[in-house]
Order: C-alpha cells, then sequence, then structure tokens
C-alpha cells in the first residue's frame, strides 16, 4: 500500500498507476478529499502535529509520500514526527518532497528546513528519497505581482532558477513511486526534478512581453523598498525577510541547477517559462 500524504494532484497520477486499493491519502481536511474516498482511496484525516492521528493514517503502508510543510517555524519538527511514526508504523521506503536549492546554510529559511529533514531521514535507517523539486512556477504569480496591470517586475536583484510546473512533477512523482527503477542509480538518494532551463525575472518580463503583446518591464528595486512594499501589502515583517530570503538565495547561484530527469521520466519537455506564460497570462 502507497501512503500519501496531500498533493492531490500526485494521487490522482497515481490513479493511472495504481487501484484506489493500494492507496491511502492522510489529509487535514478529509473534506480536501472527498473526491479520493468516491474513487476507493482510504482517506484518513491526521496532522503533523498529532503523531496518533499520523499512526491511524499511516498503518499499512510501504511506501509514504511526505510532502513538506511550507516555510512554518515548526516545519521540521512536524516532517521528523512524521518520519518517526512512518518508522514505527513499519513503512519501507519514504519519497520527501523537498526543494532544488536544499542548503543548511540557504538563505531562503525553506531550503534551511529541507536539508534538516533531508538530514534526519538520512538517519532513520529507512530507504529513501529526497525528491529536490525546482522552484514551483505555481508561485510566480504572487511575487510578481500583477506585472499585466502595472506593465513592469518591481522585485529586488534575482538569478536564474529552474522554475518548474506542479503538474510535471506531480507527474514525474508518480512514475517513481510506482516504478524504483525509474529512480537514478547514480545519485544516491538525491533526486533532482527540474525544468530544462533556469531563467531570471528578465527572462520572465520578456516571455510576458511575448505573450501579452505589451512591454512588460524589469525593475530592480532595492531590499528596503522590497520589504516597506510586501508590509504594506499585509504581509508580516517576518514573512517579507523570508521571500527576500528567495531573492538572495537565487543571486547567489541557489534555484539555478537542472537536470534531465524530470524531462526523462516525462518522454517529453518539461513546461517552460514560455509556455507557463502563455498558461497563465495568454
Ligand atoms: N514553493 C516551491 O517552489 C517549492 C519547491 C520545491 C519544494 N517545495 C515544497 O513542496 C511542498 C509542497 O508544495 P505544495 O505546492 O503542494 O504546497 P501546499 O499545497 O501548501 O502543500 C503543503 C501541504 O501541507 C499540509 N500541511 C500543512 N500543515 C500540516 C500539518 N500540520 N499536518 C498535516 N499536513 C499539513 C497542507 O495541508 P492543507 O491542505 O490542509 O492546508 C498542504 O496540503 C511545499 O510545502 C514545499 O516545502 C516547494
Amino acid at each position: 500500500m502507497l501512503e500519501v500524504t496531500i498533493v492531490y494532484s500526485s494521487s490522482q497520477n497515481l490513479l493511472t498507476r495504481v487501484s484506489p486499493s493500494q492507496l491511502a491519502v492522510s489529509v487535514r481536511d478529509s473534506t480536501k478529499a472527498s473526491h479520493l474516498a468516491e474513487q476507493g482511496v482510504r482517506v484518513a484525516q491526521a496532522t503533523f502535529d498529532d503523531p496518533s492521528s499520523l499512526r491511524e493514517a499511516f498503518k499499512g503502508g510501504e511506501k509514504l509520500l511526505l510532502v513538506s510543510v511550507d516555510n512554518s517555524e515548526n516545519a521540521v519538527k512536524q516532517h521528523k514526527t512524521a518520519i518517526d511514526v512512518a518508522k514505527e508504523v513499519g513503512i519501507k521506503t519514504i519519497f520527501y518532497t523537498s526543494h532544488i536549492g536544499a542548503d543548511l546554510n540557504c538563505p531562503f529559511l525553506a531550503c534551511q528546513h529541507h536539508a534538516e529533514t533531508e538530514e534526519y531521514i538520512s538517519e532513520s535507517g529507512l530507504q529513501w528519497y529526497s525528491l529536490r523539486n525546482g522552484f514551483y512556477n505555481e508561485g510566480l504569480p504572487m511575487m510578481l505581482n500583477n506585472p499585466i496591470e502595472s506593465g513592469a517586475i518591481y522585485a529586488p536583484e534575482d538569478g536564474p532558477t529552474s522554475w518548474t510546473a506542479h503538474k510535471d512533477l506531480a507527474e514525474a512523482t508518480a512514475i517513481l513511486l510506482t516504478d524504483e527503477s525509474k529512480l537514478p542509480k547514480d545519485r544516491g538518494n538525491l533526486v533532482p526534478l527540474t525544468a530544462s532551463d533556469a531563467v531570471d525575472f528578465q527572462g520572465i518580463a520578456e516571455a510576458l512581453s511575448q505573450v501579452t503583446g505589451k512591454a512588460i518591464n524589469r525593475v530592480v528595486i532595492s531590499d528596503e523598498q522590497f520589504l516597506e512594499n510586501t508590509v504594506k501589502c499585509g504581509l508580516p515583517e517576518f514573512v517579507a525577510n523570508a521571500i527576500l530570503g528567495i531573492y538572495k538565495a537565487s543571486t547567489q547561484g541557489g534555484f539555478n541547477k537542472v537536470d534531465p530527469l524530470l524531462e526523462d521520466l516525462l518522454g517529453r519537455k518539461p513546461e517552460t517559462v514560455s509556455e507557463w506564460a502563455k498558461r497563465v497570462y495568454g
């Protein structure tokens, strides 16, 4: 039995490869997974803050797709709880959704959390794979903040980033979960899943200009200006600082890695920034 915590798109992809009776999902709010329950998937309601609920949810599972929690101050503690429970109930293999920039010294806090979690899984004695996913292009609209209306992307200096689509990652994750022979033999436990190119915000402005037929400029603003603007939009200062960490990390080359594995697994090119721009703004 495969145990999958959340990520509904991965579950839908898995259902094209395994029968519903082989799949279980663990969610905080079971109504969100009612469509999976209707298809015969076992849906358990559990939270990383309550080990006993996880014990019930993970029971009988062989493989666990542990979907990481984003940027929460409790993220590492919550991941550790899930790993401990997985070990306790006899799960054999953990797949963990990490980040291509996972590093204990990364200025982006979430990437430090991923590195810490990877270290903990590696010490668990379980078989494990860390899916080092490229930065999700789904997060771009929030970062770009209405570029079509304003005619510009206002953001601190950034660096090339391998912006990667959820749908490609969900499909590749389902392939790896159901066919471990597809796991690269030469990379150990770390499995990089990224788009084929790394593009900075200048490149994104050009893709948006092409798709919309409107000139979208790239305007670099200072870190101070960014923090002021973000707090004015209603975000707490610590969140604004956490987002600033993304820019710092990307200028240091933290998110620029690309790897052919995702393309190999999908049998097609992963979504490019131009295709993303067409899908979202076309
Ligand atoms: N942003 C990026 O570019 C990027 C890149 C690589 C990797 N990642 C990692 O990939 C992860 C998954 O991304 P995503 O887009 O699927 O994010 P997401 O939709 O926010 O997924 C996070 C999930 O964690 C669940 N969760 C939060 N707190 C929990 C708790 N206490 N107990 C149990 N479940 C809890 C949430 O459940 P609810 O549905 O109940 O809210 C949510 O479904 C991210 O969290 C991040 O760590 C992100």
